[in-house]
């Protein structure tokens, strides 16, 4: 069984090396196998806000949308449902993979045929881990659902549109070693469900547990589905957040940072807890995901270096939002911008777009480190760049 697979994954790389792909039964060349140079093809996205591409404009309930201006304000095709002033991390990363930079998204129609031979984007914001996360925004799309719309819909498509519809066994998936599967979520789980709720009534140690054992089943199950190199994204530091500071800011548990401001400590706890957590899945999981490696890229870190020190990093402000956003006075949640509203003049001299979000440029910050950074407080337990070449 295994020298099977690795046979077959030796005759994929040789088979991209030559630029076409020929199956086993060699009922079909596919000339769309090429790579470019990082080898890497394409891109399939999970996750919530900070890496959908615009897949809630699709979803008519869904309350969670950045589809209107000042969201886009930066971004070549305006506003996409990005949620942020420019380009997100996907975009970044994309373009650091010299792929086709902009991955279509699952909810939209016109997200076929060969439009999904670079990749797909299936998140969605609001979502998290738990399908029950999000529920407040209307309709999203949970972890799970993403994850069986991948494999229903995508991967059969995807195996037609590579000529991979013959491979040997239809009991086995195909290797899909030349894309990456990228993983953000798990924010929501806290700010949206445990902390506003604590429905679970559990202690954050269980409640994170239950995040993480949940989320490195998901991880097999994309394994299971061919995926083979995973990166996989912190959660942010929540506590701040523009959004939790000015909800939480008369709390006690609160610790100063760069502009004087406070964060949220319960908030930036869990999110600590959580991503030590997922660091050390990302080293013990791999014995049970055979031929796989894993980039965890540490944003949290990153995003807190800039706001502990926001002016060396190029930053003059990593506190407020830079758009007007829907105040909780006014029926709002202190997170989404005012639809039209006001905007910050220098957007890359904020931290944070929105109550929630960052700018493009701290977005470019963390895929750049993501793709080269050395440290491995930063990415581990080595960088992306490095994971393409494995
Ligand atoms: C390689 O990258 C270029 C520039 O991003 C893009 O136009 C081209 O489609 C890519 N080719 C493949 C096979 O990914
Ligand atoms: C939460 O747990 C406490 C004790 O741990 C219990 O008394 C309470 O009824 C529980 N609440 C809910 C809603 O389950
Ligand atoms: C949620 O409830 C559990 C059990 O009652 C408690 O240990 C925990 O501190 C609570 N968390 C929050 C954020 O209130
Ligand atoms: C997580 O908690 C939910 C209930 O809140 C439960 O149904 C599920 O089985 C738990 N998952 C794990 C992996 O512990
Ligand atoms: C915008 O802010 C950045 C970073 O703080 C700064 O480098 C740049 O000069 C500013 N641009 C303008 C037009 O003020």
């Amino acid at each position: 069984m295994a020298g099977n697979s690795s046979l077959r994954l030796l005759i994929l790389g040789l088979s991209l090396l030559s630029f076409s792909f020929q199956c086993f039964c060699h009922c079909n060349v596919n000339k769309k196998g090429e790579t470019n140079s990082t080898g890497i093809k394409g891109m399939f996205v999970f996750g919530s806000s900070l890496v959908d591409n615009g897949n809630n404009n699709f979803l008519p309930n869904s309350l969670a949308r950045a589809d209107y201006l000042p969201y886009g304000i930066d971004f070549p095709l305006g506003p996409s449902g990005r949620f942020t002033n420019g380009k997100n991390v996907i975009d970044l990363l994309g373009e650091q993979l010299k792929i086709p930079s902009l991955i279509p998204v699952f909810a939209d129609p016109q997200t076929k045929g060969s439009k999904i031979v670079h990749g797909v984007n299936f998140a969605s914001g609001a979502s998290g881990i738990l399908d029950d996360t999000g529920s407040l925004a209307g309709h999203v799309m949970s972890l799970n659902e993403q994850i069986r719309n991948f494999e229903e819909v995508t991967l059969p498509e995807l195996r037609r549109q590579l000529g991979l519809g013959c491979s040997r066994s239809s009991e086995s998936s195909p290797s899909l070693g030349n894309y990456l599967f990228v993983v953000g979520t798990g924010g929501n789980d806290y700010s949206f469900n445990y902390f506003l709720a604590n429905r679970s009534n559990v202690s954050l140690q269980t409640f994170t547990a239950n995040l993480t054992s949940s989320l490195s089943t998901q991880l097999k199950k994309l394994h299971s589905l061919g995926a083979r190199k995973f990166v996989v994204m912190s959660i942010n530091p929540l506590g701040c957040s523009p959004m939790a500071m000015n909800m939480m800011n008369n709390l006690p548990t609160t610790t100063r940072n760069g502009n004087g401001r406070r964060c949220v400590k319960d908030l930036n706890r869990a999110a600590h807890l959580f991503n030590s957590r997922l660091k050390s899945i990302v080293d013990d999981i791999r014995a049970e995901m055979p031929g796989s490696a894993l980039v965890f890229v540490n944003s949290y870190k990153i995003i807190r270096d800039i706001i502990k020190n926001p002016i060396s990093k190029g930053f003059k402000d990593s506190s407020t939002t830079c758009c007007q956003v829907t105040s909780i006075s006014e029926g709002g949640n202190g997170i989404l911008c005012k639809r039209g509203g006001q905007v910050c003049k220098n957007r890359s001299s904020h931290v944070f777009f929105d109550g929630l979000h960052p700018t493009e440029a701290v977005n470019v910050q963390i895929a750049t480190k993501a793709f080269v950074s050395t440290l491995k407080t930063e990415v581990y337990p080595t960088n992306i760049q490095r994971l393409t070449k494995l």
